[in-house]
């Protein structure tokens, strides 16, 4: 049996930055991954990085590609009413954000990764973790055909929403809170530049749209679409069109069209399961928690879990103390709810929800006339955006 200080469960961001940090501190880890790399960094997902997580990158070496290749944003725009409506972040947090892909940081950290010599192994079936209860947790998995056991000190499960590590625990140890919400985001990437240097959120009657990019060459579009659609149903034509009918006129204008090269539909929802630890168990990322998209929260959430329980697992070995480990799960959850909150709330003001009723249309038009009214409601939106403090 082969035995390592941490076994990491799932080689998305927060496994790998989880590892890679570990690794910077003399702690030894494995990462178990049921996907191929391949498969791993061709997911296209997130692509806005709060301050904090661009932070935490640069401070871990991996600010290199981001430095050179990532657009730094002090603002957004809100569209309604036929009106673009501009909100200057920097000046209301004295912050910005980064738009790096989601794809770019798995890159940059499974590049880190290869670099340490640490081992990643992919494709590894069947990964199941055992006794976290106790003193001396394991976890197998199968690896062409041959079953293999490690024993480790602690297990993160790092292994996203469908991920085995959650679904081990006994479910009278958990608690989950849940809204599903009744519409999806259609997503597409198309070689164009993007319409504005910053990004657009638009409400409008036909729903919401999101004008965002990659590079100032590559553009992602969203649309929310009815939750059954199906990405055949979205002709490029039509996903354009669309676009262009939701958006205010100027941007309308502005938007370069050109063929998708990605397309898919997301589901949009909250969820929270407490507590994140479960003796030498620990949940983070996507396996505790998942945000509507609503405000880029997912990916940055992920972040700082993995900031708060490394410190935990340095703590331990380095100064033989656990008290960041047993602070990990209540100061993890203090954030996760406040961006839960902010991200259903960015949601809940820009979507259009088939069974709104007309006052809960006129409260909708009322929070968006008083947020750019309010230096106070920009203020509130830009500090949360930005990222809450770690
Ligand atoms: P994941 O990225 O899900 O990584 C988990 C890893 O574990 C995966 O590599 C998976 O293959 C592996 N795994 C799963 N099960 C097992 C198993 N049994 N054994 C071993 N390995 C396993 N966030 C934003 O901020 N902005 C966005 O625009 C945005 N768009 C998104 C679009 C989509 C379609 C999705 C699904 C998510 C999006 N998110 C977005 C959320 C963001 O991508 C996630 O919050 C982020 O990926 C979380 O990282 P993670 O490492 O915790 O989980
Ligand atoms: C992106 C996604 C989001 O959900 C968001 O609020 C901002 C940006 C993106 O994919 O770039």
């Amino acid at each position: 049996m082969k035995r390592v200080q941490v076994a990491i469960i799932g080689a998305g961001p927060s496994g790998l930055l989880l590892g890679h940090i570990l690794d910077r501190a003399g702690i030894e880890t494995i990462i178990l991954e049921n996907r191929s790399a391949d498969y791993v960094l061709a997911r296209v997902r997130a692509g806005l990085l709060e301050q904090g997580t661009t932070d935490l990158l640069r401070e871990t070496g991996l600010g290199q590609r981001l430095d050179r290749d990532g657009l730094v944003h002090h603002g957004l725009s809100l569209a309604f009413d036929g009106e673009l409506h501009r909100i200057d972040l920097t000046a209301s947090s004295g912050k910005t954000v980064t738009i790096y892909g989601q794809t770019e940081v798995t890159h940059d950290l499974m590049d880190a990764r290869a670099a340490s010599g640490a081992p990643t192994i992919y494709e590894a079936q069947n990964v199941t973790p055992h006794n976290f209860d106790g003193a001396s947790p394991r976890v197998t998995y199968v690896k062409d055909g041959v079953t293999h056991e490690i024993a480790c000190d602690f297990i993160a499960g790092c292994d996203g929403f469908h991920g085995v590590s959650r679904q081990s625990v006994p479910q009278a140890a958990l608690t989950t809170y849940e809204r599903v919400y009744p519409f999806g985001w259609l997503g597409i990437l198309a070689e164009v530049p993007p319409a504005d240097h910053e990004l657009v959120y638009a409400n409008s009657p036909r729903g919401f749209a999101l004008c965002t990019m990659r590079s100032n060459t590559r553009s992602r579009y969203y649309v929310q679409c009815p939750i059954g659609d199906k990405v055949e149903d979205w002709s490029d034509q039509r996903f354009w069109d669309e676009v262009r009918r939701r958006v205010d006129p100027q941007t309308a204008e502005k938007i370069t069209t050109g063929p998708s090269f990605e397309k898919s539909i997301a589901p949009l929802r909250s969820f929270v399961a407490e507590p994140l630890r479960f003796g030498r168990l620990f949940l983070v990322g996507d396996a505790a928690h998942i945000v509507p998209p609503t405000g880029a929260k997912g990916l940055n959430l992920a972040v700082s879990d993995v900031r708060y329980l490394s410190e935990g697992i340095i703590g331990h070995y380095a100064e033989k103390s656990d008290d960041g480990l047993d602070r990990y799960s209540d100061r993890a959850l203090n954030r996760i709810w406040k961006a839960v909150r902010f991200s259903w709330w960015m949601t809940t003001m820009l979507h259009r929800f088939p069974d709104a009723t007309p006052f809960d249309q006129k409260i909708q038009e009322a929070d968006l006339a008083y947020l750019v009214a309010s230096q106070a409601a920009m203020t509130s939106l830009s500090e949360n955006y930005v990222g809450l403090p770690h």
